[in-house]
């Protein structure tokens, strides 16, 4: 079972806006940070302060398309969802969306799963409570990287535009691969950078225009900047496979979703 809330220490590092780091860094790295700890209390940081205008930002700047991307997800992991007594962890699971959208899916008659929604960023996780509430879910403040949940106790993992966020991409497969039961699955939903014309459009779109609609609506300098570098630092999808396998998983694949802007690596323990 899954622990009791867990609170993480608490650091006064700031998240700057963008940059690749100074340091052979293992995962994102957020302007201004210098090893993995300040990269995970800058991103920490980052979607507490967002954390009031996320929902809102989120569908105004996808233009409520991530909302498919999020049901498509979890539809395709229909055949676990719906499972008795199915054990599903949402990561980086924010104000909750991912988790919802599991729910959706696996409520049938008789089904039991049980979903967590597992986020470090407290206010994140404040400002899901009423959807968690609501839809049966059970809220976990931790961090990705140490998952407060036995060794093979999880028949899924997904994580939704959160991955990308963690400061060490192969700890965070591995911490993934420890908690899932053998044949156990994984679903990361991810940005992608399309090729193309299209790809030309809407990167003009996503690092020179939702930063600052983003920036202006929040209120918050910083993460919308931060959103299209972390996109281009995350490996590209046949790297990301690369690594998955690496990290002990099979059966990997990438669906590209709406001409590739996001897309869901999927794999299997
Ligand atoms: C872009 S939001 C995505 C939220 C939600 N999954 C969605 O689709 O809207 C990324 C989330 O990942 C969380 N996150 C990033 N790194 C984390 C870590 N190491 N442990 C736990 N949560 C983390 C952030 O706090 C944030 O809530």
């Amino acid at each position: 079972m899954p622990e009791p809330l867990q609170q993480q220490p608490r650091s006064t590092e700031a998240a700057g806006p963008i940059g690749n780091g100074g340091y052979g860094s293992p995962g994102t790295t957020p302007s201004g940070t210098n090893d993995e700890h300040s990269a995970a209390r800058a991103v920490e940081r980052m979607f507490d302060d967002i954390a009031p205008r996320y929902d809102f930002l989120n569908h105004t700047l996808s233009m409520n398309v991530d909302r498919l991307w999020w049901r498509s997800a979890a539809r395709s992991f229909r055949h676990i969802l719906q499972k008795d007594h199915a054990r599903v962890l949402d990561l980086c699971a924010g104000t909750g969306d991912m988790a919802v959208a599991l729910r959706a899916v696996s409520a049938q008659p008789g089904s039991g799963a049980a979903i967590y929604a597992l986020d470090f960023s407290h206010q994140m996780l404040q400002h899901g409570l009423e959807k968690y509430s609501r839809k049966n879910i059970q809220p976990l403040e931790a961090d990705a990287l140490q998952l407060p949940l036995r060794d093979a106790s999880m028949d899924l993992v997904v994580s939704a535009f959160g991955f990308r966020n963690l400061a060490n991409y192969e700890a965070g497969l591995h911490e993934i691969f420890r908690a899932l039961k053998p044949l156990g699955e994984v679903g990361i939903l991810e940005f992608s950078e399309p090729g193309g014309l299209l790809g030309k459009l809407y990167g003009f779109y996503f690092r020179k225009v939702l930063p600052r609609i983003g920036t202006i609506i929040s209120g918050v300098r910083g993460p919308y900047e931060y959103l299209p570098a972390s996109v281009h630092k995350f490996p590209a999808p046949p790297q990301m496979l690369n690594r998955m396998e690496a990290a002990g998983f099979k059966d990997v694949s990438w669906t590209p979703y709406t001409f590739g802007i996001a897309g869901l690596f999927r794999g299997r323990k």
